[in-house]
């Protein structure tokens, strides 16, 4: 029979999933902490692992296949070696701001934010898309030297801007080339579907502009509103340029990755008409810790 090692200090949630477990033919073991997971890893090395924190692949693999191999496996993040340290400390620090996100969470927020997730889910190209553009939009707001507060939001808004995508069907989400007038509209639909499914949590309020409008261009020919320049929130301008940065760099349905030159050279050439101007060069600034943050 396959053993399943549940990792949870809370002896409630331990339990909850040894129920859940009940009904199929497992032997599911508890830990109540990580040396004692270790050692019963130790006497008889389990088939699955189930545990409450980020798990931080570190291998000699380093093909796009066994990337996408460990991802699908669960683990949260992907490092080859040989690790370096800047990009190590990066990393860890990322898989912690996860893990404290979902610590300060309500059950409604979960519900949200686990929606995120699936979306992300939803289209295996992504990867840990949304999170590093969570982490890059939170770090360009660091050199910005902007509040605490609006860092947050910035981070969450990241994860969170595409939950609308949940809406919006998959061969649409999929489809390998450009989408014609009916898929386009429908596509587009994701920002209002999204702020639909968040607004009524009074907690996420601030994430709705990001929400809303990291559609919209800097010319003011971007949707849903057709706000220009500084009319666009803040929040929604940054995150905007971190997700298509994000986007460029590594593998769609509809073209391969592009180089961090390559990438740098797309933004450039649409700031001021698509993205704003500022931040496309601050971002261009940032770019070894965006890369220690694999995003590029
Ligand atoms: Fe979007």
């Amino acid at each position: 029979m396959p053993v399943v090692l549940v990792v949870d200090d809370s002896a409630p949630n331990r339990e909850m999933i040894r129920m859940y477990l009940s009904t199929i033919d497992v032997d599911v073991q508890q830990a109540g902490d990580g040396v004692s997971a270790l050692e019963m890893i130790e006497a008889r090395a389990p088939d699955l692992v189930l545990l409450d924190v980020p798990v931080v692949m570190i291998t000699g693999l380093s093909q796009t296949t066994h990337r996408v191999m460990a991802l699908e496996a669960g683990a949260d993040d992907f490092m080859a070696k040989p690790v370096e340290g800047a990009e190590l400390i990066a990393r860890v620090r990322s898989a912690l701001r996860l893990k404290e996100l979902y610590n300060t969470l309500d059950s409604a927020e979960h519900v949200i934010f686990s929606l995120a997730t699936a979306v992300e889910a939803k289209d295996s190209f992504t990867e840990r898309h949304t999170h590093r553009v969570g982490e890059s939009a939170r770090l360009l707001g660091q050199k910005l030297g902007l509040s605490e507060p609006t860092l947050d939001t910035l981070y969450r808004g990241g994860i969170i801007h595409d939950i609308g995508k949940i809406g919006v069907s998959d061969s649409i989400l999929h489809k390998p080339g450009p989408l014609n007038a009916i898929e386009l509209p429908q596509m587009q639909a994701h920002v209002e579907i999204g702020e639909s499914i968040v607004r009524p949590l009074h907690s996420t309020s601030g994430l709705l502009p990001i929400i809303r409008h990291h559609h919209e261009r800097f010319d003011g020919s971007g949707y849903p509103d057709r706000l220009r320049a500084r009319e666009i929130p803040r929040v929604a301008r940054i995150v905007s340029v971190c997700d298509a940065f994000d986007a460029l760099v590594n593998d769609r349905p509809y073209r391969s990755r592009r180089s961090t030159e390559e990438a740098l050279a797309v933004l450039r050439a649409g700031s001021g008409t698509q993205w704003d101007p500022e931040t496309v060069e601050l971002l261009a600034t940032e770019l070894p810790t965006l890369h220690h943050l694999g995003a590029a």
